[in-house]
């Protein structure tokens, strides 16, 4: 599915329609340059789903995580790895453990260390078309 979208609002409006459609254990990465909008993407599906917490990069810390009142999905789990210093950092996250059928996984910049080690449900990648216009797709794996 391809949106255009024109404005940091309308980007978490498509965000927000995505997020109510999620069924929980959804894994989902957010792929595009600097600046993209992969974080106001995330914020918008966090707003969506009932959370007022304001969805920041997670710079210090390597995950961050949201509890929301989804129906189906009540906790979204948000990680960047440009921020990682190193891949082991990863391994030691033990994600796998962390799946459930009531938490949703948004990860930027999946694959920083070549290729994605995850085995996603869904891609979301931003285009930057000029300073607010994005193109997003949004694709089922
Ligand atoms: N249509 C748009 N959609 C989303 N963001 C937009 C749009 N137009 C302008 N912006 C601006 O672009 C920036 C997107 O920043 P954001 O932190 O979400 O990028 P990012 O893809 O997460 O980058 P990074 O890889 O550094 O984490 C924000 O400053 C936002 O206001
Ligand atoms: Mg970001």
């Amino acid at each position: 599915m391809k949106h255009v979208s024109k404005s940091e609002l309308q980007t978490k409006e498509i965000a927000a329609k995505f997020a109510r459609k999620l069924a929980g254990g959804e894994f989902i990465e957010l792929v595009g340059d600097l600046g993209a909008g992969k974080t106001v993407f995330v914020r918008g599906m966090v707003e969506a789903l009932g959370s007022t917490a304001r969805v920041k990069s997670p710079t210090f810390t390597i995950m961050n995580e949201y509890p929301v009142q989804g129906e189906h999905v009540t906790k979204i789990a948000h990680l960047d790895l440009y921020r990682f210093d190193d891949e082991s950092q990863l391994s030691a996250l033990e994600l796998e453990d962390y799946i459930n059928d009531k938490t949703v996984i948004c990860v930027e910049w999946p694959d920083i260390f070549g290729k994605s080690p995850f085995e996603p449900t869904h891609r979301v990648t931003i285009e930057h078309v000029d300073v607010d216009t994005r193109e997003i797709i949004v694709n089922e794996l």
